[in-house]
């Protein structure tokens, strides 16, 4: 079965699929992205996706590409033609083609690509395993809370990772202060049962995944402190673990040579994952109807 792409209007073999090579997404990353999960044929979250994907455009000054139901319109009609069930949407929008100028271009007309990638959900026993995480220093710009293609440091820090033997990095300021993954946002569980995260400023991505679980833990009567926690702080935790799109709620069982807890999944982590798994499901019933 060919997959597809949607490029600028057309749905095409996601294998044959390009764009211009003075699309300034190409030369400047001057663009952003959202990664919506697919659970069981649906989008997770969709309109928490399109209203961060509205303010990333927004704070560059992009226009929508196209109003949101049409958005909408296209995401489906993908996931149709790509016969998606469960994995994830890509969704990047950049300024558009123009000649190279740092300039904005007088007309840009922004270009819109999707694709889709069919995943399987992880397993019981690699999630109760979990991962470890590498400390590095965060040396990104100041406006983290943009979802932009500009992932160089983020692609640099994950590759680390991956070479100690990590399956992420914990990007720390110059403070002392985990910020968050290069594609994950942190969270600790302190010994005495806090559950923190660090607050949705410029200095993070607000994750979808984030947003949700904090309504999550809520519905579940624990209480999220969003506060910055330091490097020292998360080495010293009873649990600690990671959220995104592709990942929803990751225990972490070891930070650098540090061991979190008894260096299993923590107890609080898996019924957080429960939660949040049992609302996809939930919002997938409310949807059906
Ligand atoms: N990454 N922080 C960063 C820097 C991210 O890139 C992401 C998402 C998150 C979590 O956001 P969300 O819960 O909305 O996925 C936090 C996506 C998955 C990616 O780049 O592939």
């Amino acid at each position: 079965m060919p997959r597809y792409a949607y490029v600028n209007g057309r749905y095409q073999p996601h294998s044959r699929a390009t764009v211009h090579i003075e699309d300034r997404g190409y030369q400047f990353a001057d663009g952003v992205y959202e990664v919506v999960p697919v659970s069981h044929g649906r989008l997770v979250d969709e309109d928490l996706h399109l209203d961060r994907l509205e303010r990333s455009l927004s704070e560059l000054r992009i226009d929508m590409p196209m109003s949101r139901r049409s958005l909408k319109l296209v995401s489906a009609e993908l996931m149709r033609r790509n016969r998606l069930s469960n994995g994830f949407l890509y969704m990047q929008v950049t300024r558009g083609v123009a000649p190279r100028d740092h300039k904005f271009p007088k007309q840009a007309v922004p270009a819109v690509v999707m694709t889709t990638r069919q995943t399987k959900p992880a397993k019981r026993e690699a999630i109760e395993a979990g991962v470890g995480v590498i400390a590095i220093p965060d040396i990104r710009w100041k406006r983290r809370d943009i979802k932009s293609v500009s992932l160089l440091p983020n692609c640099l820090g994950k590759q680390q990772a991956f070479e100690a033997g990590a399956y992420e990095a914990w990007m720390v300021d110059d403070e002392g202060f985990v910020t968050e993954g290069t594609s994950t946002n942190a969270w600790i569980i302190t010994k005495d049962k806090r559950l923190i995260t660090r607050p949705a400023t410029d200095d993070i991505l607000n994750g979808i995944t984030r947003i949700s679980l904090i309504r999550t833990a809520e519905s579940l009567g624990i209480s999220v402190e969003e506060r910055p926690f330091t490097l020292a702080e998360a080495k010293d935790a009873k649990e600690a673990f990671i959220t995104s799109s592709s990942n929803f709620v990751m225990p972490v069982v070891r930070i650098d040579e540090t061991a979190i807890g008894n260096g299993r999944a923590g107890e609080l982590t898996l019924r957080l994952r429960d939660g949040y798994e049992a609302a996809v499901v939930r919002g997938e019933e409310l949807a059906a109807q």
